[in-house]
């Protein structure tokens, strides 16, 4: 779908445009709702109350959540992760990961490291972002690995992880899974996939606005600890935090007009089926991996395989930098991309694109064959006139 005069593929980034569904479920809660929840004895706190409560019944049923309790509304992913990391670990704590994470995971981790509060194991993917499933399982410290943090799919060549292997092999660990690129657009159910801590954000394939996202908690994770404490409306006479879930993750005043775009977002993506959403997108990252490969001069990373990745492909035009690329087709074509290093440098390095970075072209619910198309053509006429 062309967004205005566009062609958008930076879907990685934020999708775009949002369903009129999403941007109306904010317009009304915004106009209709806007008292603060949990806070009042009024009619319109409580009828904020509920909005709350039902959106995060909408997540918890969407991940397979134990409870909705357990889901923690957060301003985005990168803040859902840090929640599960700055709230889980403890000095002498050992963490594995992966050389294909984003800084959302990395630098909260290096600065625990660097602050010797961890020991921290990044264990060398494959050059086409695959997580190295042995290195894993022979980094894993029996009784001392506190978590295994890995991406469900990769945000710089699309990769997906297999969770579930993660799961067999992560021993008493905690895995914890960002899913920034794949909540919305591969299934996730917790319990199914033995995750411990999911990490998602609204306002990519969720189809939600921005300044949305939360960390799902399974029952085995539910003694984390908050990273802010303050006002929450429960427990008042208390100076101290209470200690229930959500309420010792969430302080201040949620961010009610966003939750109830994102739970609308995800009742979309019910009603369309995420098998559907997934295929089309399938679909698409096959069509656009098929016609670059005929443009000469065109290096493309990842695994080339659609039943591999999610719909992003991450490119090179020999003897071109990435920026240029991205100008031209945004200057000459209205296409949108993401140039650079994605905030994932060291999956630059795994994948061999440091320090230039790629030119990544994301698709999403809303881009049609006729798009994928029109960006390879003009990406030929790229790779041929410079
Ligand atoms: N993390 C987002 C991206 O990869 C913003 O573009």
């Amino acid at each position: 779908m062309v967004a205005g005069n566009y062609i958008y593929m930076d879907n990685a980034a934020t999708s775009c445009p949002k369903p009129k569904e999403v941007i109306d479920a904010v317009c009304h809660h915004l106009s209709t709702l806007s008292a603060n929840p949990g806070r009042s004895a009024h009619s319109l706190s409580l009828e904020a109350s509920r909005a709350l409560f039902n959106a995060r019944q909408t997540v918890a049923d969407f991940f397979g959540a134990v409870n909705s309790r357990n889901i923690i509304f957060t301003l985005n992913v990168t803040e859902a992760l840090n929640l599960a990391i700055y709230g889980i670990l403890s000095r002498g704590d050992h963490v594995v990961t992966t050389s294909m994470e984003h800084n959302s995971v990395m630098r909260p981790l290096r600065h625990l490291e660097s602050e010797g509060v961890i020991d921290l194991s990044v264990i060398p993917s494959h050059t086409d972002g695959s997580v190295d499933m042995d290195g894993v399982a022979k980094s894993v410290r029996p009784g001392k690995t506190r978590i295994l943090a890995v991406n469900h799919a990769s945000n710089v060549t699309g990769t997906i992880a297999d969770i579930k292997a993660l799961s067999d092999i992560k021993g008493k660990a905690l895995l914890l899974v960002d899913a920034a690129q794949t909540a919305g657009c591969l299934p996730i159910n917790l319990q199914g996939m033995g995750v411990d801590l999911l990490a998602f954000t609204g306002h990519k394939a969720l189809l939600g606005p921005q300044g949305t996202g939360g960390l799902v908690i399974s029952k085995g994770a539910e003694q984390i600890m908050p990273i802010k404490r303050g006002g929450t409306g429960s427990n008042s006479e208390f100076e101290q935090q209470p200690d229930f879930l959500p309420d010792r993750l969430e302080s201040g005043t949620a961010n009610g007009c966003g939750i109830a775009g994102l739970a609308r977002g995800i009742e979309i993506i019910k009603a369309l089926g995420i098998e559907n959403i997934r295929s089309h997108e399938k679909k698409l990252t096959e069509i656009m991996l098929e016609g670059l490969k005929k443009i000469r001069r065109v290096r493309v990373y990842g695994p080339l395989d659609p039943d591999r990745q999610v719909a992003v492909v991450s490119i090179n035009i020999e003897g071109m930098s990435p920026s240029d690329v991205g100008y031209a087709l945004d200057r000459s074509f209205n296409i949108c991309v993401r140039t650079g290093l994605h905030c994932a440098p060291s999956a630059h390095r795994t994948i061999g694109s440091f320090p230039q970075g790629t030119v990544r072209l994301s698709m999403g619910l809303y881009n049609t064959e006729d798009d994928v198309e029109k960006t390879i053509d003009a990406l030929t006429w790229i790779a041929e006139h410079g």
